[in-house]
Order: structure tokens, then C-alpha cells, then sequence
């Protein structure tokens, strides 16, 4: 098979994750359709537009009759990524923002966004590209919605802040606390330095130590450190509490799992507006039926 960008897989819980943006997405532009506001979509990690289920090639109770590979792979499910989505949007948005670290990903995207207005594709790390374009949403005329789905803690508090700075920008962000952020946080407490300074940018503090570890002497009179029990829990409660200093609405986060009912991450909205948030409750509460209010 020809290699190109669809060679990205991810697992079947992506859909939930996907389906439920473009929910929100729908609501979003359909309740601003009939206002002059500029709508603008920032996708932070766009990836590759469109992915491989993993597993869903050659599934033999899907058809027993398939038995060449490239029949099971002409069965394989594809899922189209939040870029395909977003540009999709009925009464959709005016301007988009993609950015992604990899070069072939953001020249995917350039490409099949070659005839488009208003579709801007940069690559590099977008916590500095997204802070440098910020101050020039801070307008009366415009709104917009940034999709934040990062794999691991690369998502940097600031990043939001600088967000929620605009006043006009709402953000659905993918907090990865069980598939990332608490795998940087080691059982032993010895945590390398790169991982506890990307633990500290992506809270914005560095209460997440304190929250993750507890020292003590011991009778021999040397520092012990153990790690705290329910840390995901506070980690969630410490991530929300500062949204809400940031945001004046902040949704219930919806967690997303994998098929073996594992926890992986969390779906959170947070937005200036309190429509925003009806809408993104109502989404992020639905299963597989995701009908939004009118
Ligand atoms: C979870 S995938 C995004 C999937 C996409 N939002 C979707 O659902 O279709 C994460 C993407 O972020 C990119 N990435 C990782 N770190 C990044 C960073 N600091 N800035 C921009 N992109 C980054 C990766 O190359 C990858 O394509």
C-alpha cells in the first residue's frame, strides 16, 4: 500500500473524543450563524487528518471471507482527524489555525487545505505560535473555539492563559492525567528533571508535587519519598480549580476510555460564555447519540 499520511493509527476511543468536537463545533457555528462575529478555529495539535483504527484491519467476524492482506486492509476503519472535521463544519468557520510539530502532517494539511480561504498551517511546538497569535484575537467582532489534543503533558498552562485572555476564545482541551501526565509522575518519586519542568508548564505551578508525593525521615534519618494515593483525582480537582480562575465557565469533564474500560483523558471545555457551556455540558454528557441543543 502507498505510504502517506494515514498511516497514524489510534484507538477506537478516539472516535468519542472526535465526535464529540464536532458536536460542539456544529452547536457552536449554528448558534452564531445568524451574528457578524468573525468565527475563528485554532487547532493546536492538528495531526494527520485522517488515521487507522488499530485493530480494525482484517477482522475476521467482520467478513470470513477476507483473507488476502490487502483485502484486510481494504477493511481497515479510517477515522477523519478534528482538522477534516472543523474545515467541515456546516455554517463553519471564517478563519483556521492549524499547527503541528510534524513537518509531513502540516504539508498533508497544506495540501488538501490548498483551496481555502482563511487557513493558515504552521509547524513547530504551537505554545509560543498560539501566545504569538493570541493578542490578535482580542476582538469585539470575533469568536472562536481552540482544540487542544496533545498527546502528553505538552499542552502549556500559558498557552491557555493567553487564551482565556482574548475573552473571545473558548477551548475544548484533551487533559491526558491517566494515557500521560501520571505516568511522568513515577511511583518512586525519582522524576527527571525534563519531565518535572514539562509537569510544571502544563499545570502552571508546581503544586503537583506536593499533591503527588508525600517525605518523610525515616528511623535511619534519610528522606523518604512516597507517592500519595488518589493523585488523579486531586490532579483533575488542581487542573479544574485553575481553569476556573481563568475562565468564568468550565464544564464537568467528560472521561474518555479505552476498550478495556481503562481511564485515558479527560474532555474539558472552558469558555466565556454561558451558551458555550449548555451546549458543551450537553455534548460531553452523551454516549454515542450526540444530538445538541438547539
Ligand atoms: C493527539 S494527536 C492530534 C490528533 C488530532 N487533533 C485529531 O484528533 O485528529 C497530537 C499531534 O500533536 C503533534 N504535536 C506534538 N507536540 C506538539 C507541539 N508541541 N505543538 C504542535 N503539535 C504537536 C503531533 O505531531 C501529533 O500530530
Amino acid at each position: 500500500m502507498k505510504k502517506d499520511h494515514r498511516e497514524k493509527t489510534v484507538g477506537p476511543w478516539a472516535a468519542a473524543k472526535l465526535d464529540a468536537l464536532e458536536a460542539y463545533l456544529k452547536f457552536y457555528c449554528t448558534a452564531l450563524s445568524k451574528q457578524t462575529f468573525t468565527r475563528v478555529y485554532i487547532d493546536a495539535f492538528a495531526g494527520a487528518c485522517v488515521a487507522k483504527v488499530r485493530g480494525s484491519e482484517g477482522k475476521k467476524e467482520a467478513s470470513p471471507f477476507f483473507d488476502e492482506i490487502e483485502d484486510q486492509e481494504a477493511q481497515a476503519q479510517f477515522i477523519v482527524g478534528s482538522p477534516i472535521r472543523a474545515l467541515n463544519t456546516p455554517h463553519g468557520f471564517q478563519r483556521h489555525y492549524f499547527f503541528d510539530l510534524d513537518e509531513t502532517r502540516a504539508e498533508n494539511l497544506r495540501t488538501i487545505t490548498a483551496q481555502r480561504n482563511g487557513v493558515s498551517v504552521q509547524v513547530g511546538d504551537c505554545n509560543p505560535l498560539i501566545r504569538q497569535l493570541a493578542p490578535s484575537l482580542k476582538k469585539k467582532n470575533l469568536r472562536g473555539v481552540a482544540f487542544l489534543d496533545p498527546y502528553g503533558a505538552h499542552l502549556e498552562w500559558a498557552t491557555i492563559e493567553a487564551l482565556a485572555d482574548t475573552g473571545t476564545m473558548e477551548v475544548v482541551i484533551n487533559f491526558p492525567l491517566a494515557m500521560a501526565i501520571n505516568r511522568l509522575i513515577t511511583r518512586s518519586g525519582d522524576v527527571p528533571e525534563n519531565w518535572r519542568s514539562q509537569l510544571t508548564k502544563c499545570f502552571g505551578t508546581n503544586d503537583w508535587q506536593k499533591i503527588a508525593y508525600s517525605r518523610e525521615t525515616d528511623l535511619f534519618g534519610n528522606e523518604v519519598t512516597t507517592k500519595n494515593g488518589g493523585v488523579a483525582e486531586r490532579l483533575l480537582d488542581l487542573y479544574l480549580s485553575r481553569l476556573k480562575d481563568l475562565f468564568p465557565y468550565v464544564s464537568t469533564p467528560r472521561l474518555i476510555r479505552n476498550t478495556r474500560n481503562a481511564p485515558l483523558y479527560y474532555l474539558i471545555w472552558a469558555g466565556p460564555n454561558k451558551l458555550g457551556l449548555k451546549g458543551a455540558e450537553y455534548i460531553l454528557s452523551q454516549g454515542e447519540q450526540i444530538n445538541p441543543p438547539r
